[in-house]
C-alpha cells in the first residue's frame, strides 16, 4: 500500500508513538537531487581512496577533495560552515571527528584516517565518510576499523519503514560492545538533504523499540564513531572544532546516507 502521511501520523500518534515531520519526509524530486549529491560524494571519496599514501599532508587530501567535488559540478559544504575552514575533515587516531586539513599535518606508516565529504549538488546535500589504513597498521587498528564498518552495516541492514529510530543506535552499541570497544555519545548522525543538519538527531546508542517511528522519504546519516578504549571526548579548545578521545586512545567512523523507501533502505552516499 502506498504511504500516507497524514494516515500513518494518525496510526502511529494513537499508539503514544513520536513521528516524523512533514519536512523530514522528502520529495521524489529532493530524492534525486540527493542521489545526484551522493553519486559525486562516492565518487570523491574514491578518488581519496585512490591517491591517499604516506607522507601527503591532510592538506593535499583537502586540495584532492576540493578538485575532484568541483569537476565533478558541486560543491564541498564543509568549507565555510558555520566558520570551518576546510573543505573536508580528516581525523587521524584519536581525533574523533572534525579534524581540520593542514600542510603540516603529515599521514605516517601506521596511521588511521577518517575522511568525511559533504557534497552540494544543485542545492542538495550529501554526506559521508570512511576510513583509510596507511601502510602497515597493527592489529588492534585493523579490527577497531573493521568492527566499526560492521557496526553500521548491521544497523543498516536492519533499518526498514516503520523500525524505530533507537533500534540503529541499539545495534551499533551492542556490536561494539561485544568486541570491547565503546561509541562516542556527543556526536550523532542527522537528517541531511535540504541542508547540511537536519531534524531527527541519529542516536548511535540506546534501547531497542523505541524513539521516533521512520517513515518512508526520510533520508538521514548513521555515523558511529567507535573508540579502542573510553568512550569519553573532548573538544580542542584552540580551534573549537576537533574532537579528540579523553584517553588517547583511537577512534574510527563511517558515514552513509541513507534514504528510507517504502520497502527498505537504498543508500545515497558511502
Ligand atoms: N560531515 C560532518 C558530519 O558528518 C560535519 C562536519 S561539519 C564541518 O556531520 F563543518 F566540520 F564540516
Ligand atoms: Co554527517
Ligand atoms: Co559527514
Amino acid at each position: 500500500m502506498k504511504f500516507n502521511f497524514e494516515e500513518q501520523t494518525l496510526k502511529y500518534q494513537k499508539l503514544g508513538i513520536v513521528t516524523p515531520t512533514k519536512k523530514m519526509i522528502k520529495t521524489e524530486e529532493q530524492i534525486e537531487g540527493i542521489r545526484k549529491a551522493g553519486i559525486i560524494n562516492t565518487k570523491v571519496l574514491d578518488y581519496v581512496s585512490e591517491k591517499i599514501h604516506a607522507g601527503m599532508t591532510t592538506e593535499d587530501i583537502n586540495r584532492l577533495v576540493q578538485e575532484k567535488t568541483t569537476e565533478l559540478g558541486g560543491n564541498c559544504a564543509p568549507l565555510n560552515y558555520e566558520g570551518f575552514p576546510k573543505s573536508v575533515c580528516t581525523s587521524i587516531n584519536d581525533q574523533v571527528c572534525h579534524g581540520i586539513p593542514d600542510m603540516h599535518t603529515i599521514l605516517k606508516n601506521g596511521d588511521i584516517i577518517n575522511v568525511d565529504c559533504t557534497t552540494i549538488y544543485q542545492g542538495y546535500y550529501a554526506d559521508a565518510s570512511r576510513m583509510f589504513m596507511i601502510g602497515e597498521v597493527d592489529a588492534e587498528a585493523k579490527r577497531l576499523v573493521r568492527v566499526t564498518k560492521e557496526c553500521l552495516d548491521l544497523a543498516v541492514k536492519e533499518l526498514k519503514p516503520y523500525a524505530r529510530l533507537r533500534d540503529i543506535g541499539y545495534t551499533i552499541e551492542k556490536h561494539a560492545k561485544e568486541n570491547g570497544f565503546s561509541v562516542v555519545h556527543e556526536i550523532g548522525g542527522h537528517g541531511v538533504g535540504i541542508e547540511f543538519h537536519e531534524d531527527p538527531y541519529i542516536y548511535h546508542y540506546g534501547r531497542k523499540n523505541t524513539g521516533m517511528v521512520l517513515f518512508p522519504g526520510m533520508v538521514f546519516t548513521i555515523e558511529p564513531m567507535i573508540n579502542e578504549g573510553t568512550r569519553h571526548v573532548f573538544l580542542d579548545a584552540s580551534n573549537n572544532w576537533t574532537i579528540y578521545t579523553d584517553d588517547g586512545g583511537r577512534s574510527s567512523q563511517f558515514e552513509y546516507t541513507v534514504l528510507i523507501t517504502e520497502t527498505g533502505i537504498e543508500i545515497l552516499a558511502y
